[in-house]
């Protein structure tokens, strides 16, 4: 039985995410969503809003393969892997620019918790360039933002941003 994390922020989940953890699939048994809970960022959907959105988001891609389950977390992330007694850490690079951050961040938790491994994934060449931080910015400034996200994710970001 092998159980993943797949930590992030997750504001909002794009298809990038999505295609990331139907790779996991693939490689484990489970795998937990894990919400970072941080208070001094600031973001556009709260918490308990981006657990809601993955929950319902996760119910229209295809997880036959394994089991996967969305929760939040606060503190040390992989305190809380070892907590939920995961075998791995998941996180997606798109590009050079992401592996120095997720290299360093992958040595610290190394050190930090050497049980646990991380294993990077590259998602679809078309999600190469998506992440939450540019929709966020181009739905904010008019664009759209369809392809890059799930329906729902757009249909709930146009309702937040009309009230
Ligand atoms: O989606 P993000 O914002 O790139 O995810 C970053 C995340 C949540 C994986 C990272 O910030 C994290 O693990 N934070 C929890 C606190 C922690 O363990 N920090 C030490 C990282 S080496």
């Amino acid at each position: 039985m092998l159980r993943a994390i797949y930590p992030g922020s997750f504001d909002p989940v794009t298809n990038g995410h999505l295609d990331i953890i139907q790779r996991g699939c693939k490689l484990f048994d489970e795998i937990i969503v894990a919400v970072l809970i941080n208070p001094e960022k600031t973001a556009f959907f709260n918490i308990e809003e981006r657990t809601e959105i993955l929950s319902e988001v996760l119910k229209t891609i295809d997880r036959s393969d394994c089991l996967v389950k969305v929760e939040s977390f606060e503190g040390l992330m992989v305190q809380y892997a070892i907590e939920r007694k995961a075998n791995a850490i998941v996180r997606g690079i798109r590009a050079i620019s992401d592996y120095e951050y997720e290299l360093q961040m992958a040595l610290m938790n190394r050190r930090l918790q050497p049980a646990l491994e991380t294993v990077f994934m590259m998602p679809a060449e078309e999600y190469s360039y998506v992440s939450s931080r540019l929709v966020k910015e181009v739905f904010q400034l008019g664009a759209r933002i369809d392809g890059l996200v799930p329906a729902v994710v757009e249909a709930r970001m146009r309702k937040k941003s009309a009230k």
